[in-house]
């Protein structure tokens, strides 16, 4: 086919807002995007994958004022933390859009003007109660608060409060029967199916006119000629799925992607992308999406992960202890796209050491090292192949036309299970032909390389089935087998069992996934986080060595006398094979004022120091290297 002539896939996930740092919420969106991405490139499609960054609105401006920053200098640092994020967990994102970037400001101010000079915007004034943590109103029949003066949010539980000012509407009401006669024609246009039925029935029950702009809030985008009043961030954020591949910028890349193939997104969000966003490129003349396709969510304790609760997890903190793929394939594997889970370390260790250490892990260092040590990593001579090898051959084709069909449904749960599956046969096919006994024998050498040739064979082909969720691991392996290209290289059309070359060099590899222990899990993750209250309990202080003195009959450890200028403090800390009490004596450092007391070999400990940790297990003390005066608050 030629070059210019392949199918295009347009591919997007929601526009993450940057009140604060991504969580395993927003990491679980985009690996879903990234995965899928990364299929149909395989699968032989131009792919265009957009994400990006919500900037404007209420919420933004009030956590930067909290933050004594401007909202543009919040923006920045959070897109930073987003795409650093994306880069750590391998997202293979085409572009980033910001909505505070001119090209979609303009994009937006466009279409705004096209909808009102059509009559579909129109001035108005709106009395109603607001929230800004989901930034939406209300609907009418959500019930007063006892006081009167408040009603709470049906989505999210927060206080929402009354706004009474002019703006402008859009006439939603006006397309209530082109909605749902488009949902009649596309009844698979939401997914999972369940999700269809709820928006058809919001529909069924009629459309209000929606408020489009605000004149209280400032950080947003002007409304063209109507400089008072700012674009509602979910209009300003919807479009980024048209600016984001060019609309009024870069016509050709625009024509070429419109229509979205899907839109990934929680269902928090669903009623924007399924109502609203349709309604609003009809309006302008747009057609609508092909597919928008509603995930379900990541829990902590039974409750969904989100900032304002307090119990996020940082996927930072378990990229750097086990790596992008490791993640992927948990957050992928565990749950069914549609549902929700519930993130819990024991079940993270679980699926990683069963899948990755044990079934996947075992696979390639049995295989390969059997390969290195018996041939010296190549193959020359395969025997003929019996019926148990063509067995294996033949499942595989089996499993990849299954893989097929849960990959084209979103299923990728399925798709890993099936993979699985095959992995799983593949270590049984081993465990029933026991090459290491045929290693004993040298009248079966030719039986050897046969069953050591299908298990690197079927490892191939098993390389390119988790590429998708697991790019790292699955390059690693295909590189050991001695392929020198990319993976990507290599469509799927055109991989086959056989495709293994016999006389290829073999490498050996460390383990790829080393098994998790829990305590290490929870030593290294350390994934329990604090709250800013929690933290704020905490009574850090500039300290000044006055004095310090070995402990008779210990090697480690050194009594100090600690000047935190509401008093002096005796602390005993373990110390003392890197300090010697002269390195001590005058230092500043940062203490914790407010530690309850402790009796260390008889003698009492009233606070501690902190200090860092080598990887030998030996200290280093922070000291304060500027002026600053003992006592001092440490934050
Ligand atoms: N800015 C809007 C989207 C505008 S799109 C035109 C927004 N941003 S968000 O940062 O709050 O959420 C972005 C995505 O993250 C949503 O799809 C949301 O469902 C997802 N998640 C946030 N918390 C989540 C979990 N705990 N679990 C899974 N996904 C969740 O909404």
């Amino acid at each position: 086919m030629p070059e210019n002539s392949k199918k295009t896939f347009y591919i997007t996930t929601p526009i993450y807002y940057v009140n604060d740092i991504p969580h395993i919420g927003h990491a679980y969106t985009t690996i879903i995007a990234d995965a899928i991405s990364r299929f149909k490139r395989l699968s032989g499609y131009e792919v265009f994958f957009l994400t990006g960054t919500d900037e404007h609105g209420q919420k933004i401006e009030k956590a930067a004022a909290e933050k004594n920053l401007k909202s543009i200098e919040l923006a920045d640092s959070m897109v930073l933390r987003f795409k650093n994020l994306w880069k750590d967990l391998n997202i293979s994102y085409d572009y980033f859009i910001r909505t505070t970037q001119s090209s979609h400001e303009k994009g937006v101010q466009k279409i705004f003007k096209i909808l009102k000079d059509k009559g579909d915007i129109y001035k108005g004034t709106y009395r109603g109660f607001y929230c800004v943590s989901c930034e939406n109103f209300l609907p009418d029949d959500t019930p007063l608060e006892v006081g009167g003066d408040f009603k709470l949010c049906p989505d999210c539980g927060k206080k929402a409060g009354e706004v009474s000012e002019e703006c402008y509407f859009f006439k939603l009401s006006a397309y209530q029967q082109r909605l749902l006669d488009f949902y009649e024609k596309n009844p698979t246009f939401v997914r999972p199916k369940s999700r269809m039925n709820e928006v058809l029935s919001f529909v069924q029950k009629g459309l209000k006119d929606l408020s489009i702009t605000r004149t209280t809030v400032k950080w947003g985008i002007p409304v063209p000629d109507d400089t008072d009043h700012t674009i509602y961030v979910w209009f300003d954020a919807l479009h980024n799925y048209l600016t984001g591949i060019g609309y009024d910028w870069k016509k050709k890349l625009f024509e070429k992607f419109w229509p979205a193939n899907l839109h990934l997104l929680g269902k928090d969000i669903l009623r924007f992308h399924a109502v609203f966003w349709p309604a609003f490129l009809m309006a302008a003349g747009f057609s609508p999406p092909k597919a928008i396709y509603s995930h379900g969510w990541w829990l902590k304790d039974e409750t969904k992960m989100s900032k304002s609760r307090g119990n996020v997890l940082d996927p930072q903190i378990i990229l750097t202890s086990f790596g992008p793929d490791a993640l992927r394939y948990f957050l992928l594997r565990e749950i069914p796209i549609g549902l929700d889970g519930n993130f819990s370390h024991e079940a993270f260790i679980h699926r990683i050491n069963s899948d990755l250490a044990n079934d996947l892990g075992n696979l390639v260092q049995r295989t390969l090292t059997m390969i290195d040590m018996y041939f010296g990593g190549i193959i020359e001579e395969i025997g003929k192949e019996s019926e148990q090898d063509k067995k294996l051959r033949l499942e595989f084709d089996y499993v990849k036309n299954k893989f097929f069909k849960y990959y084209e449904d979103y299923s990728i749960s399925r798709a890993l299970e099936t993979v699985w599956g095959y992995i799983n046969s593949v270590n049984k096919y081993l465990a029933d032909n026991e090459p290491w006994k045929l290693a004993k024998d040298k009248s079966k050498r030719e039986r050897l390389a046969r069953v050591l040739y299908q298990a690197g064979a079927a490892l191939r082909v098993i390389c390119y089935l988790i590429f998708p969720v697991m790019p790292e691991s699955a390059q690693k392996i295909w590189s050991c087998l001695g392929e020198k290209n990319s993976i990507e290289k290599e469509p799927f059309s055109e991989f086959s069992f056989d495709s293994f070359k016999s006389c290829q060099k073999i490498k050996t590899s460390k383990p790829l996934f080393p098994r998790i222990k829990l305590k290490d899990f929870l030593k290294e993750g350390k994934m329990d986080i604090i709250t800013f209250d929690e933290f704020k309990r905490l009574d850090l202080r500039v300290g000044e060595i006055l004095k310090a003195e070995k402990v008779e009959g210990t090697k480690k450890l050194l009594k100090l006398e600690v000047d935190i200028k509401t008093e002096k403090r005796q602390m005993i800390a373990g110390i003392a094979e890197e300090y010697s009490p002269e390195d001590l004596v005058g230092k500043k450092l940062i203490v914790i004022a407010n530690l309850k007391h402790a009796v260390i070999r008889g003698i009492e400990s009233q606070g501690m120091i902190l200090a860092g940790e080598r990887d030998d297990g030996s200290a280093v003390i922070p000291f304060f290297t500027e002026d600053i005066k003992t006592g001092s608050k440490v934050r």
